[in-house]
């Protein structure tokens, strides 16, 4: 390694490998493009995952075979378009957003992808929505959930997804490290008091088994939690 190399800063190195991976691996097409610059343009937060997690989620829905998914945090719906091209013609994508701003930027912007016959934005609190869905009469089971909303009600959704969920659904749930500040179980920060939680109930339930993994990037030292229902 050069001296240059090694003096660098660990996240600018992480963020120039990610561009490595992407540019190569998962490069963002007009669709994706043209999803960020308009939210951005409408002063969305850019938290969304970075180009090569969102191929991530595209290639763990296409390894599960999923032809319904149910996403909780739309934001401009980056991560949306990426899973739901992951879906056969017939599939069906649910995403929830609190936001009336940000469901509003992320419809544009899945119909601006073609996929607005597969991928539909419902807005308001997830936890008033996912009632409302569970009584349609269709509603689930779903095959993947991607939870990446209010971090404080991970747990609650991990248990909205267990009841809408089949044996064999998958359910990933982002930010489950956040800068290693999950190890700190005095944290004042709901966000991590809800992921240490959502821990503890995965660990406890036995209709679950799952694993969590680190990850450094653009989006900076983070990680995902993938669980399979197992019955
Ligand atoms: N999945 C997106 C990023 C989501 S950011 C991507 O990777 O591209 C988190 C989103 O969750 C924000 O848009 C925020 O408005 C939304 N959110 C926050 N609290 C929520 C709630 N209670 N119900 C539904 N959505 C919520
Ligand atoms: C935040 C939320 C996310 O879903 C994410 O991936 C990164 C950051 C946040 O609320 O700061
Ligand atoms: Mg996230």
């Amino acid at each position: 390694m050069t001296q240059e190399e090694l003096q660098r800063e660990p996240q600018e190195q992480w963020a120039e490998v990610d561009h490595f991976i992407t540019d190569l691996l998962a490069p963002d097409d007009e669709a994706l493009t043209a999803a960020l610059a308009a939210s951005d343009a409408a002063g969305l937060p850019a938290i969304g995952v970075a180009g090569n997690q969102g191929k991530l989620l595209y290639l763990l829905a296409r390894l599960q075979g999923a032809r319904t998914v149910l996403e909780i945090g739309t934001l401009g719906g980056y991560s949306t378009i990426w899973l739901a091209r992951a879906l056969p013609e017939s599939g069906r994508l649910i995403s929830l957003e609190y936001s009336p701003e940000h469901a509003e930027v992320a419809r544009a912007n899945l119909a601006r992808a073609g996929l607005d016959s597969i991928a539909e934005v419902r807005t308001g609190a997830a936890l008033e929505s996912l009632p409302k869905l569970a009584a349609e009469p269709g509603a689930g089971p779903f095959d993947l959930f991607f939870i990446d909303a209010d971090k404080w009600n991970n747990p609650r959704y991990v248990e909205w997804a267990l009841r809408l969920s089949r044996p064999g659904s998958v359910i990933i749930v982002d930010n489950v490290v956040r800068g290693g500040s999950v190890l700190n179980p005095d944290s004042a920060d709901p966000a991590v008091v809800g992921t240490r939680e959502t821990y503890e109930l995965i660990a406890r339930e036995p209709r679950l088994e799952a694993t969590a993994v680190q990850t450094v990037g653009s989006k900076g030292y983070d990680g995902f939690l993938l669980a399979r229902v197992v019955s």
